[in-house]
């Protein structure tokens, strides 16, 4: 017999602990009154966290301009949130800056990124004004005109993460290989109505370790010196891991802006060269833990918990084998059970080997928390799911951001 069956209590405080490092401020109550009003899955957003965040990072780094990414999260209210925060913004897509435009962000502040940019892309960008363009291959230069620009160079790291969330690795599709920057730079410099102002690189996402932008900062100084010119901007692009789990740490920021602007400096005077301004791009670290999504239980077939939702609006642990901390939104003993998603497959799962309470059972509402980032964003419609609303929190008020897709949104866009 085991501690907990002899002590059920233990098993009860267990499933009822909700580590803050993971969860925002919204209480267990206000989450139950959202599923019941809102319906589910939802997505809930807190304001407040999202704002700390992006206040977070400009304490940490005042010198640096920081730019959400907002593939993590794209919508108008949360672009809006982080423009009132002081921030820029980094788009992707015609798409995404349609909704930095729907709120009015000052195109100066904003830098369009993308490895395969299409001419609706760069079109949309050109006439609204983006302050940046950030060129990623050489015939991308041949399509701009008047346009103020950064390279984006493959440092060749290889960073500590999912294979899929490494960027700065040779041999993968993003940025420029250092020869391709040197022959870019010269048919930059051959355009009076291009300005190159400085160099971009990212070396992926989820990025547990300081030491990997540092070593990204200083080849990027080199190769700034390497090209004999001047460099104003230095944009060394998002990558801040969250914890998922209670297991994982937090980031060093701290470390980062000491570590990464000492780097910067150290080999500025090393090469004699000037030090450009540090540009950063947080996505995930703003929004992440300020978001839960909440499900209702649908059917239980021990250890499988089903509920009404899955892949189709998280995902991640079908892409990179992201690992959640779910929770029930009410306390029992518990009994390690694997979370699966209402879709057709059988790697449809959310959460394998969790605990929830042993009596789970249908009609109960599952939280799980850390998912503001590249969940919306990267949510579908598979099995003709529509995708959930987006529900945003702050104080006492609670407000539908983005609405839930319908059958019929689904049924108007299909015109056959
Ligand atoms: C160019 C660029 N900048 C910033 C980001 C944001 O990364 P993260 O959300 O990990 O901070 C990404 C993510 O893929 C990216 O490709």
């Amino acid at each position: 017999m085991t501690l907990t069956e002899l002590l059920p209590s233990l098993g009860c405080s267990v499933s009822a602990q909700a580590d803050p490092r993971l969860w925002p401020g919204v209480s267990d109550r206000r989450l139950g009154w959202i599923a019941a009003t809102f319906g589910t899955p939802t997505y809930v957003l807190d304001e407040n966290v999202v704002r700390e965040q992006c206040r977070r990072f400009r304490d940490a780094l005042p010198g640096a301009r920081v730019a959400f990414a907002s593939k993590a999260l794209s919508c108008k209210a949360v672009v809006r949130w982080v423009l009132e925060e002081g921030l820029s913004l980094d788009v992707c897509s015609a798409g995404e800056l349609a909704v930095a435009r729907a709120v009015g962000f000052p195109a100066e502040r904003v830098l369009l990124h993308g490895n395969a940019k299409t001419p609706e892309d760069l079109k949309a960008a050109q006439a609204y004004g983006v302050g940046r363009i950030v060129v990623d291959s050489l015939h991308e230069i041949d399509l701009l005109t008047d346009q103020r620009v950064l390279l984006r160079v493959m440092p060749g790291i290889a960073a500590d993460t999912h294979p899929s969330l490494a960027t700065g690795v040779d041999g993968q599709k993003f940025g420029l290989s250092a020869s391709e920057v040197e022959e870019a730079v010269r048919r930059i410099d051959a355009r009076p109505d291009l300005t190159l102002e400085g160099l971009h690189c990212h070396v992926g996402s989820q990025i547990r370790h300081v030491a990997t932008f540092e070593q990204a900062a200083r080849r990027m100084v080199a190769l700034i010196a390497r090209l004999g010119r001047s460099i104003r901007e230095l944009d060394l692009g998002g990558g801040f891991a969250v914890p998922y789990t209670s297991a994982e740490p937090d980031f060093d920021l701290t470390g980062y802006a000491d570590r990464v602007t000492r780097a910067i400096r150290y080999e500025c005077a090393r090469h004699r060269v000037p030090v450009p301004e540090l540009i950063i791009e947080p996505g995930r670290a703003i929004v992440a833990r300020a978001g839960v999504t909440l499900y209702r239980v649908t059917s239980v077939k021990h250890p499988f918990v089903a509920v009404d939702g899955g892949m189709s609006d998280n995902a991640r642990p079908a892409l990179y084998q992201a690992r959640y901390q779910p929770r029930l939104l009410r306390i029992g003993p518990t009994a390690p059970m694997t979370l699966v998603g209402r879709h057709c497959e059988a790697g449809d799962v959310l959460a394998a080997d969790v605990p929830l309470p042993r009596d789970v059972h249908p009609g109960d509402v599952v939280a799980v928390p850390v998912t503001g980032a590249y969940h919306h964003s990267l949510a579908s419609n598979y099995n003709q799911v529509g995708r959930p609303a987006l529900v945003g929190v702050r104080d006492g008020l609670t407000r539908v951001l983005v609405r839930a897709e319908t059958e019929e949104d689904l049924l108007r866009r299909d015109v056959g």
